[in-house]
């Protein structure tokens, strides 16, 4: 068996591509190179490694992503982020090729919501529209009416009448933290991002104590007891703007640490502090996002796999709330 065959025989136990790349090869230039042959474009979430931010097209939180994928003219899309955004891209693109380096890379948030468990879920809730999260499935979008991200999430809240029940899915942080903003009561799916519950709220306080000048700034998917102490609750792209924009000088930033490759880059006379975990680590990497590397990527783009496929009927019914999303951003110019 050639090479390639022998990997792709090994694709489905191993989730990517596991040919040696020849460490020689520079593949930021192999890269560049293959995108432009293949007319393909990048899109990375914050929370890649640093390498992957560089060679990316376009850099942003899920609905940036989103929105990206919804208006390219390319012809394969390489999602470097987690399984459930690159699926977002192919519910919106079901012409297009859409390859994600590593098929392994989930999420605990997505996989704390099973469909079948979920369907049973809302029939015990009759009258609720179910706003989801785009952290999920697209069997859960195609049980939902529309789906939100962090940064738009209090304005698809807002778009329904406040007498209308809501059941709100997988995220119970987040689903809490806009239930505050909002005043509604909605009913919370009891899932949560195992990157985001496990910031250690007295190490932050301790580190807030040695550095009395810096911002905390956290992500909403963080605990509620978390987010009571932060100056700036935001999407991976509202925390960066916030850097960019606040006149500190010092933040310690309660999200995954990928993100602080793109604040230093923007501003580089920061600071920027890691918030701790409850663990013996200085920093939270997401162990999904972090499964994609450069070879992987380079690998991926070149032999066109590991490729996202879905049935026509789920994207169908996935895709009219993601739409809804879209349509309701775009009149707030989100
Ligand atoms: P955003 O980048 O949309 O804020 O989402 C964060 C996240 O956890 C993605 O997995
Ligand atoms: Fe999922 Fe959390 Fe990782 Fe985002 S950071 S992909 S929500 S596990």
């Amino acid at each position: 068996m050639s090479d390639i065959n022998t990997a792709k025989s090994n694709l489905e136990q191993a989730g990517f591509l596991d040919i040696e790349v020849d460490p020689s090869i520079d593949l930021f230039a192999e890269i560049e190179k293959l995108k432009r042959e293949k007319n393909a474009i990048i899109l990375a979430h914050y929370y890649q490694e640093p390498d992957i931010q560089d060679v990316a097209d376009y850099i942003g939180d899920s609905l940036g992503l989103a929105q990206q994928a919804e208006k390219t003219d390319a012809d394969i899309i390489v999602f470097a982020g987690v399984h459930f955004m690159a699926e977002t891209a192919k519910i919106l693109n079901p012409g297009k090729k859409v390859l994600l380096p590593d098929l392994k890379a989930g999420c605990s948030l997505s996989d704390s919501a099973p469909p079948p468990l979920f369907k049973l879920f809302k029939e015990k809730y009759p009258g609720h529209k179910v706003i989801s999260y785009i952290n999920c499935s697209a069997g859960i979008k195609a049980l939902s009416d529309i789906i939100c991200t962090s940064s738009n999430a209090q304005k698809i809240v807002e778009s329904l009448p406040v007498d209308q029940p809501i059941i709100f899915a997988p995220d119970k942080n987040l689903g809490a933290y806009i239930n505050k903003k909002t005043g509604r009561n909605m009913v919370l799916w009891n899932g949560a991002c195992m990157v985001h519950e496990i910031f250690s709220l007295e190490k932050i306080i301790k580190l807030k104590q040695r550095h009395p000048k810096a911002k905390f700034i956290a992500h909403p998917e963080c605990e509620e007891a978390v987010l009571a102490r932060a100056d700036f609750i935001g999407s991976t792209t509202g925390l960066l703007n916030y850097t960019k924009s606040d006149s500190g000088t010092e933040f310690i930033v309660a999200t995954e640490t990928g993100i602080l490759h793109q604040m230093q880059k923007n501003s580089p006379d920061k600071t920027f502090i890691p918030a701790p975990p409850n663990n013996s680590c200085a920093c939270n990497d997401c162990p999904h996002m972090k499964l994609n590397t450069l070879e992987k990527l380079y690998l991926c783009l070149k032999y066109e796999l590991p490729e996202i496929t879905m049935d026509e009927e789920i994207r169908l019914a996935a895709k009219k709330p993601i739409d809804l999303m879209l349509k309701i951003s775009a009149q707030y110019g989100l």
